[in-house]
């Protein structure tokens, strides 16, 4: 991430403070935690410049889902094919439509594990979603109140807030 305008740092007659030594495993430890996101994500909150369509266009039927879960190249194809959209008509007008696109472009995974299956993909079977998931038990998600991998706040209690901590998770009663 870049800063803008750069940080005027050093600064005239101000010497930089160095960490002591025994602080730097500390910041090295913070540093390979941001950098393992979203491997370890359990907060994935609505990006603060998501247009109200957003959330009224693709959050009426499901979770808006977190864009950070597919890639860009797998959005646009998402965004593409509104009118068959798994089984369903979600299409829009090309404005709402280029607005929305944009916000998930911007947004997007980078990482080859978040790469979406499927036509249209889904972020249900990427990598990441699979391995965050392997200790769900099949059963559970045909389970009557789950349905479907999709139905995110059957398990996550706080999945409208875009949190998904560990706690927070409440699986279904299986029989
Ligand atoms: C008319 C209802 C409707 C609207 C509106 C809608 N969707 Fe969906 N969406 C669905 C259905 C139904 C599914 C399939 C759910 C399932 O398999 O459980 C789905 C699935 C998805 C999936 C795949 C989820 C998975 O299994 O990985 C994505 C991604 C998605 N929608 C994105 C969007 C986006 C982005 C928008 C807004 C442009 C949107 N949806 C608007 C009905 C809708
Ligand atoms: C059938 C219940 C269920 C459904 C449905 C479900 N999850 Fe999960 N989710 C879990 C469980 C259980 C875990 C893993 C807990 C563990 O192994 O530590 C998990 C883990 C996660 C994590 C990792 C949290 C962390 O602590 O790092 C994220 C993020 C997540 N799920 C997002 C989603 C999203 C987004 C959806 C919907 C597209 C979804 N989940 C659907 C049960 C579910």
């Amino acid at each position: 991430m870049s800063t803008y305008p750069p940080a005027p740092f050093p600064r005239k007659g101000v010497t930089p403070v160095q960490p002591r030594k025994a602080q730097l495993p500390v910041y090295w430890l913070m540093v390979s935690l941001a950098l393992s996101l979203p491997a370890h994500a359990d907060r994935l909150p609505l990006p603060a410049d998501a247009p109200p369509s957003f959330t009224a266009e693709c959050g009426g039927c499901h979770l808006p889902f977190p864009p950070a879960l597919l890639t860009a190249p797998d959005w646009n194809r998402v965004m593409a094919q509104l009118e068959r959209h798994y089984g369903d008509n979600a299409s829009l007008d090309a404005k709402t439509r280029r607005e929305i696109e944009g916000f998930l472009q911007r947004h997007a995974a980078t990482r080859s594990r978040m790469k979406g299956a499927g036509d249209p993909p889904r972020l249900t079977r990427t990598e990441w979603f699979l391995r965050e998931h392997r200790k769900v038990p099949e059963a559970a998600w045909r389970d009557g109140q789950v349905n479907s991998a999709a139905n995110c706040a059957a398990c996550h209690t706080r999945a409208e807030e875009g949190s998904f901590r560990e706690r927070e998770i409440r699986m279904p009663r299986l029989k």
